[in-house]
């Protein structure tokens, strides 16, 4: 049986044990269930490590994904990843939710936890999208969002394996309508991904507002001022008829957002494992420049 308690006041749970027992032990099928009901599991006190986190993961998983902005951690295959570079606040997101390849499950494992601050903040979806107003509501369910970023040739690579080639590419692409793309002349992609914000759970059909809108608004104002140029800009969301999304709505967003904040304090040997259809992260800033936080992204085995 797992020791199942509540984890402050949020709707993810933390499994602990007392005995130092080893996470590989665990019962997959009851880690499984728990994880359809809540979305969000923190494993303490089972010290894990990332090789064991590749192992535990892998019980779960079909298939992982590279994240092509992250440092990878032992050799290229092995998936395993530093999270986000830098020590900057990282603000609410879903894992690849930019392009229609979200995986299913976010993994983090802790090496060294910053001295002071860096903890991992998460949300959850479903609760975000209960506590916006009505008209937020009805704007996100009656207007997709598009997402337009530039996929350089290193990254697409990274991400579809190194023997990809620019057919294999369109091949990918060319099945899937929400992506419109071009290649460029240096053979990095132009990308628009077209989806809805509001999106249903993998395990329960809810509604929840799990996207990377907050993270990837540009500031009205700001947008504005700038010839905006998509070569230039890293990463953009409007809405699909190319208009933007109000700044009094993103703070609306913001607002409920701040109420609902989970936090991770990391200790080494934690180990969390989140729903990516369900819940944001993100993360607050810190200057410990040792800090080791270990990422996996996978999909779920059917
Ligand atoms: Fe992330």
């Amino acid at each position: 049986m797992l020791t199942i308690e509540q984890f402050g006041s949020s709707t993810g749970k933390i499994v602990s044990s007392k005995t130092s027992q080893s996470i590989l032990s665990l019962s997959s099928d009851e880690v499984l269930e728990q994880f359809k009901l809540f979305g969000l599991l923190f494993f303490r006190g089972f010290g894990v490590t990332y090789e064991e986190m590749r192992e535990f993961s892998e019980k779960f998983s079909s298939k992982f994904v590279r994240d092509p902005a992250r440092q990878i951690v032992g050799s290229f295959d092995d998936f395993i990843q530093m999270v986000d570079n830098g020590m900057d606040e990282v603000l609410p997101h879903c894992e690849n939710a930019v392009s229609p390849f979200r995986p299913d499950i976010v993994w983090f494992c802790c090496g060294v936890p910053a001295a002071q601050d860096g903890e991992t903040l998460f949300w959850d979806g479903i609760k975000v999208w209960e506590k916006l107003s009505e008209p937020v509501k009805e704007l996100f369910l009656s207007k997709k969002v598009k997402f337009r970023f530039i996929f350089p040739v290193d990254n697409w690579k990274l991400f579809f394996g190194r023997e990809t080639t620019i057919a294999d590419v369109k091949q990918i692409f060319d099945k899937i309508k929400e992506v419109n793309y071009h290649f460029q002349e240096d053979d990095s992609i132009y990308f628009e991904y077209t989806c809805s914000a509001v999106v249903k759970t993998k395990f329960d059909n809810q509604y929840a507002f799990a996207n990377s809108i907050i993270i990837w608004h540009k500031e009205q104002d700001d947008f504005e001022k700038e010839a905006f140029d998509i070569q230039e800009t890293d990463l953009v969301v409007v809405f699909e008829d190319g208009s933007l999304i109000p700044n009094a709505v993103i703070n609306e967003i913001k607002e409920v957002m701040d109420k609902l904040t989970g936090v991770i304090s990391w200790q080494t040997g934690d180990i969390v494992m989140i729903d990516n259809s369900r819940f944001l992260h993100g993360r607050r800033a810190f200057q410990d420049n040792r800090r080791q936080i270990f990422s996996h992204l996978s999909y779920l085995k059917s």
